[in-house]
């Protein structure tokens, strides 16, 4: 796919086939491309928990549920943001019918002391792998999203599944499914870069109208 891959790679939601299970070994083949990311000084701090089984998705998935509900609540999303909220609604009332529920995890607990720098490292070592295990998978005709909204019950989703707490932080649950026929899309618009990069300093921020 190519360059193709970076620009159509997107949050699939309602594209995913909930029907077909996917293998262990596409999961696994896709991981092994996870952890080619880059993490401050090499650590590969990621562990990573595959959830297949219906019940523990079921439990799951009722937390996200209520983190997807409690992070909408008192917002008022722009007019722009209402096609990828009936999405985001769409994945969350069907999470448990998706084939693999990936968590990814990062070994420790965020800093205690955030400064800007433990906290880019912290994170900052973890989603280039999440991204790149989106890429896999996608190159392989399998869709995902990037997801958070369980993270407020973070704890409660450790205990599903056996997840020390005080030794792994989850940083992102990834619904996994094979793409439904016919699901290529072009590549999303987005605010063109030229308007937001500054040369040799921030430069002049160009008016929102004129960016996107
Ligand atoms: C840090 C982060 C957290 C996200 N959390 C959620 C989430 O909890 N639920 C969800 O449905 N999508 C979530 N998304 C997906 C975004 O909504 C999506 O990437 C964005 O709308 C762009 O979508 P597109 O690539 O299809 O244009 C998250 C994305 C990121 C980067």
């Amino acid at each position: 796919m190519g360059i193709d891959l970076l620009t159509t790679t997107r949050a699939f939601r309602r594209r995913l086939d909930l029907s077909r299970p996917v293998s262990r070994q596409d999961l696994l083949e896709c991981l092994e491309i996870a952890v080619h990311a880059p993490s401050g000084t090499n650590r590969q701090p990621w562990r990573f928990v595959v959830v297949q089984d219906a019940e523990l998705k079921q439990r799951i998935a009722e937390h996200y549920r209520k983190g997807f509900a409690a992070n909408l609540s008192g917002r008022t999303p722009r007019p722009d943001q209402l096609a990828d909220l009936a999405s985001g609604r769409y994945l969350a009332e069907h999470l448990h019918e998706v084939p693999a529920l990936v968590l990814v995890c990062a070994l420790g607990r965020p800093p205690a002391e955030p400064t800007p720098l433990r906290l880019a490292s912290f994170y900052g070592s973890l989603y280039p792998a999440v991204w790149n295990f989106m890429l896999a998978l996608r190159e392989r005709g399998l869709g995902s999203t990037m997801t958070t909204a369980h993270l407020a019950y973070e704890r409660e989703v450790g205990e599903v599944l056996g997840i020390p707490f005080e030794e792994a932080t989850q940083v992102a649950l990834v619904p996994v499914a094979h793409l439904l026929p016919g699901s290529d899309t072009p590549a999303r618009r987005r605010t063109p870069a030229a308007g937001l990069t500054g040369w040799d300093g921030w430069g002049e921020p160009m008016p929102r109208e004129q960016l996107s």
